[in-house]
This record gives structure tokens, sequence and C-alpha cells, in this order.
């Protein structure tokens, strides 16, 4: 059976989630959706086997999504039947929990709420038994099978999720320090610095709260899956495949391996320390990883040179209106003097606050954060007399 996949990403990540479904030889096709609020994606093909290792595996996505059909409907009756010519059963038991999410743009169909009640009736047409109407809700397990429904030119895309809980929720991170990255923007962080393709290279995150940067890197350089801890929705789905799923993790664990190098976390607040480390241990990373309550001017890296991944504080989420112009030249001394030569990756809201560094960024990658924008600023740390 070759289904039509989407691994939908935040804004700016899809080019990682490319580069990840190539990494499992998978042929992917990015593409850029403006509506939803979830950003853009990338395309691809397979079979429950690409499903539920794009699942498994990717690092970088925020869920993987079916697309169960597309057409042409701009009035009621005629998207109530075209939906119910869709193959319904193979996602969802008659009579079962169900949510849908609808998007319409430029369209006679405008009116988000009666289109989801239509296509819900149309899975109840075609299963001979109406759907339970649910709220999609993470913070409420079990959650109900989500459809995601867009409705752009009167031409009607409908998607089933795979996912469930969105992927940056790998099932490891249950406490969090102050203003915490999603696990999704910390490996996407990871792939942009370059450090991914060198995982035995030493890794140092100096700001490292609830560890985020540290435990996917840990987890990428021990190969482990992303996924392998949480479950997913597909397995509620009447065709799912224990066995074959099974399969698919016994592979992965065979695949790990001990981290190849040195990886050390640091921040000033003990109880972040704590929290790192709880969840690393959840993680299965603990070991990993080298925890240390300092603050950045007393860091003490191993021999690089190698790569600092990290996300200071910029104010706005943490201390909002304190002036951090200090916090961040000391960081650009403190690297200057203890890792020259190294690569550094740092999350940061603006250009200002990055340039009290004094360190000449090679690029600055546009992401979201939390839904505020930010940028990434790569470059090399110069040496202190630069
Ligand atoms: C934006 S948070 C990092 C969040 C982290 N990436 C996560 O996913 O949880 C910034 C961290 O920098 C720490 N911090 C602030 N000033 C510091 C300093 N001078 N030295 C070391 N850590 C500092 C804070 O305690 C906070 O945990």
């Amino acid at each position: 059976m070759n289904l039509r996949l989407f691994a939908v990403t935040a804004p700016g990540l899809e080019p990682f989630a490319m580069r990840e479904l190539a990494g499992l030889g998978i042929a992917a096709q990015a593409e850029a959706v403006d509506e939803g609020e979830e950003g853009g994606g990338v395309a691809f093909e397979g079979g429950l086997d690409a499903l539920y290792r794009a699942n498994l595996h990717l690092r970088t996505a925020s869920r993987v999504l079916v697309r169960l059909g597309d057409f042409y409907a701009a009035g009621f009756p005629e998207l109530r039947k075209k939906a119910a010519r869709l193959p319904w059963e193979s996602y969802l038991a008659p009579g079962g929990r169900l949510a849908v999410r609808v998007t319409c743009h430029k369209s006679k169909l405008y009116h988000s709420g009666a289109v989801a009640e239509r296509i819900a009736a149309a899975a109840g047409d075609r299963l001979g038994k109406p759907p339970e109407a649910a709220r999609f809700d993470e913070s409420a397990p079990p959650l109900p099978q989500l459809v995601v429904v867009r409705l752009l030119h009167d031409h009607c895309t409908i998607s089933v999720d795979s996912s469930g809980a969105l992927l940056h929720r790998r099932g490891y991170r249950l406490e969090t320090a102050k203003a915490p990255l999603r696990e999704t923007l910390a490996a996407a962080m990871l792939f942009a610095s370059g450090w991914a393709e060198n995982p035995s290279a030493p890794l140092l995150d100096p700001f490292c709260g609830s560890g985020t940067i540290a435990i996917e890197a840990a987890l990428m350089a021990r190969r482990a899956a992303p996924g392998k801890q949480r479950r997913f929705a597909f397995m509620d789905w009447p065709g799912y495949d224990d066995a074959r799923w099974q399969a698919l993790l016994a592979q992965a664990a065979a695949n790990e391996r001990p981290a190849p190098g040195v990886i050390q976390a640091s921040d000033r607040d003990a109880g972040a320390v704590r929290t790192a480390q709880a969840n690393a241990e959840r993680a299965g990373v603990a070991g990993e990883i080298q925890f240390d309550c300092r603050a950045v001017s007393g860091i003490q890296p191993p021999p690089g040179p190698g790569w600092v991944v990290t996300n200071p504080p910029y104010g706005v989420r943490i201390s909002p209106g304190r002036d951090l112009r200090d916090l961040y030249a000391q960081f650009g001394n403190v690297l200057r003097a203890h890792c020259p030569g190294w690569e550094l990756a740092m999350l940061c809201s603006t250009p200002y606050l990055a340039g009290h560094t004094r360190i000449r960024f090679e690029r600055a990658l546009p992401l979201l954060n939390g839904g505020m924008p930010v940028k990434l600023f790569v470059g090399r740390v110069g040496a202190q007399s630069d």
C-alpha cells in the first residue's frame, strides 16, 4: 500500500526534516504550507513501514499526516458526498472518537465549524455509525483521532494524523526549568550547527536549563530513536501491525551505541541542573552527559575544538526588561578565552544582543521559539586577540 505522507514541521525546520528523511532512505519533497498553525512540512510517499519509521526516528518534525484524499468542493452536499468515499475504515473504528481541525482560505466554504461537522458526518456515512465528536487537547489523554482539513481555492485536502501528541513530546521531559526549548527545535539547532554530522566532537551547552539541547545531542550521538518511549495515534488504527512496530523498535535498539564524544551541560541554577539530570535519566542518556552547576564564567570545556550549541536567556521569557548586554559580552569573552576555534550556534532574539558577544556570525537562521521570532546565529569563535 503506497500512502501519501506529510511530515509537518515548525516554520524553518523543513530542510532538517527533509535531510532526516533522506537519512532514513526515504525520498522527500519540501512543501511550503502557508495555512494551519503548524507551518510547512515535507511531503513523501511510502507504506506503513515508512510511516512507522518516520514517527519513530524524525527529530525535527511535529507530526506525520497521511493524506486521505483531496477533491474540489464548493458546497456542503458535495463535500460530504466526496469525503464519504474516502477509506475512513483504515483509520477509525465505527463510533470512534474524532477531532476535526479545519482551515479555510479563499473558498466558498469558509465556515470551519460547519465543514468539520460535514467531514465527521461523511466518516459516519462510510463507517455506518457516526463518530463521537471530541476535542483534541494534548493535556487530556486519551486523545481522539485527529483529522486535518484544508480548504484552499475550493480544493479540499483531508489528512489523518498518525502521531497523536506532538512529536516533540518524546516522553522524557516531565520537568522543565525556565523557558524550555521544544525538543524539535533543539534537534534542528544541532543539525544547523554542523555538530550532528560530527557527533564524536565535544559539545557544550553552558546555559542548559532543563537540558534539552544536551539530551537531544546524546540521543543523536547514541543513534537512539527519539520516539522509542512513546505511543502514537497509529497504534489505535484498525489495521495497526504491532509485530511490524516491535520489529522496528528492535532494529532501532540494535543500532544504538555509546555516545562517542564528550557532552557537557551546565547552568548557574542548581534547580535547573537537577531537572536536566532527571530528564536525561528518563531519556536513558544520563551517563552520556557531564552536568555541572556553574555560571558561564566558570566553564571548563574539554579539549577541543568542538561545538557550543546554546540558548542563553534573551530577556523576554526570563527576566523581562533586564539588560542582558553584559551577559552576552561576558559570554563572548569566556568563549574567546576557553573555546578559541570552536563552532558556536546560539539562539537569540535580536542581532543587537547577539552582537554584544563580538563574535563574527556567518549565518543567522530565522526560526520560531514558542511562537516568537528568533534567530540561530552560527559562527566560529575567534582567539582572544581577535
Ligand atoms: C533560555 S534558558 C535555557 C533553556 C534550555 N535550553 C531548555 O531547553 O530548558 C537560559 C538558562 O540560562 C541560565 N543562565 C542565566 N544566566 C546564566 C549565567 N550567567 N551562567 C550560566 N547560566 C545562566 C538560566 O538559569 C536558564 O536556565
